[in-house]
């Protein structure tokens, strides 16, 4: 048997572009307001939204691909490394090496890359090799420092807008040279578009007072179980497979508000049934497994956020066991984890709900103070702030003795992974 025409992967896609299962949320208007801010150009548009919200898949959606250069925030070094990317895929190329049979020849300043693609060198297009060389038919272009003017004025010589995907990866002594450095250009009429995390995206604001005026905000909100449903209903439909409503609604109410995890856990369903593509005669998908499949992606995935806020600080050697129920012991954050978890876990939990939930796993005598509970709570706050990347997956609410968790991965994880074990 050949594979289907139409793939497993070509219908869910976590981690990647979905186009049958894109769910656009017309309501909220985000591909029109993005669409909006490229034609008005002379500004900065941040777009934000908790991590794997849909930034990413929403700006390649909407933005024209050859109309567009695109920088990822992680693969970016430096202010230089920046420039050197955005001129690499701009095509401009300072010297051009030939090797092979050929002779070495230097040349410098290739005009908007007119020569390397005079010399047949294809340097265009999708390289993800920003390493600065790329071969081609044994020969090499050779990309040196371009001068940032030069990657300006190609882009607005070809009316191209800049991307730069998760831009909070960025240093704040980077961020601020590029945002110093494309002033002039977006006076003149240059679109730019940032995507970053909400805690971290008005870096560049406070970075560059003069461009405050220039900046505009996209905000990609939390996703509803209405807009949710969506995802396995489409995707179900064109894989001609059929999946009773109920499970669907699970699969939704169970992905803590976020569409990855509705997609990982539809690919993992189909998988568990045997569906690997279309079918052509319709098949009935039994969500039997669910609670298994919930388990091992929480597993597989590791969390290492967990993990880490897990630890607490470093710092504090041979910190004190505490005895449970069950004759296991661990230390206080793993403690708090746990009684948090069993709690759901929720978006919010009180002290109280923290304290009482304590009561119920730990041996008599074994439950921590209230100081000693609000300092590890605190402690992991600031794990979250300063050691996890992208926005705080938990936050400590002091004055209200409130924890507050918002990353639906650590959530997830901490029912189906941990919970358990
Ligand atoms: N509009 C959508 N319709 C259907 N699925 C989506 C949509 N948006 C996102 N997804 C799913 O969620 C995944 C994560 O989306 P995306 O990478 O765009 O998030 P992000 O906000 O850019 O994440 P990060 O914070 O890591 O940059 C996608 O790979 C896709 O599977
Ligand atoms: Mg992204």
């Amino acid at each position: 048997m050949g594979k289907p025409a139409l793939q497993l992967k070509d219908v869910f896609t976590p981690g990647g572009q979905p186009t049958l299962t894109y769910v656009s949320r017309d309501h909220l208007k985000l591909e029109e307001k993005l669409e909006a801010a490229l034609a008005r150009g002379f500004a900065v548009n941040v777009v934000t939204g908790p991590t794997k919200s849909g930034k990413t898949v929403l700006s390649r959606r909407v933005l024209p691909k050859d109309a567009l250069i695109s920088i990822e925030g992680g693969q970016v070094r430096s202010e230089a490394d920046f420039w050197k990317q955005v001129a690499f895929k701009l095509n401009l190329a300072k010297s051009v090496q030939r090797t092979g049979s050929d002779e070495a020849s230097n040349q410098t300043e290739l005009g908007g890359g007119a020569k390397a693609e005079l010399l047949g060198i294809g340097v265009s297009g999708g390289a993800k090799n920003t390493s600065g060389t790329k071969h081609v038919d044994g020969r090499s272009a050779t990309y040196d420092t371009v001068d940032l003017i030069s990657s300006l004025e190609a882009l607005k010589n070809r009316s191209m807008a800049l991307l730069i995907d998760d831009f909070h990866y960025l240093d704040k002594p980077t961020q601020k040279a590029i945002i110093q450095s494309l002033k002039g250009a977006v006076y003149d009429g240059l679109s730019v578009i940032l995507l970053a995390v909400p805690h971290r995206a008005f870096d560049p604001i406070t970075v560059e007072h003069e461009m405050e005026g220039r900046f505009k905000h996209i905000q990609i909100p939390d996703w509803s179980q209405d807009d949710l449903i969506k995802i396995p209903d489409l995707g179900f439909k064109a894989l001609n497979v059929i999946c009773p409503q109920k499970a669907m609604e699970r699969i939704c109410s169970e992905s803590f508000g976020n569409p990855l995890l509705v997609q990982e856990i539809c690919t993992e369903l189909c998988i568990a049934n045997g569906v690997f593509g279309y079918q052509i005669t319709p098949k009935k998908l039994s969500a039997d497994k669910l609670n298994d499949i919930f388990s091992e992606i929480a597993q597989s995935k590791g969390f290492p956020k967990y993990e880490r806020l897990k630890r607490g600080p470093q710092s504090r050697g041979g910190r004190q066991a505490r005895k449970f129920k069950d004759d296991t012991s661990a230390d206080i954050y793993a403690a708090i984890l746990q009684a948090i978890a069993r709690l759901g876990p929720k978006p919010k939990t009180t002290y109280d709900e923290i304290r009482s939930s304590l009561k119920d796993i730990l041996a008599d005598g074994q439950v921590p103070q209230k100081h000693e509970i609000s300092a590890a709570c605190a402690h992991m706050t600031k794990i979250a702030k300063d050691k996890l990347e992208g926005e705080p997956a938990l936050e400590w609410l002091k004055g209200d003795d409130l924890l507050v968790l918002t990353d639906p991965f650590l959530m997830f994880y901490m029912k189906w992974a941990f919970k358990e074990g």
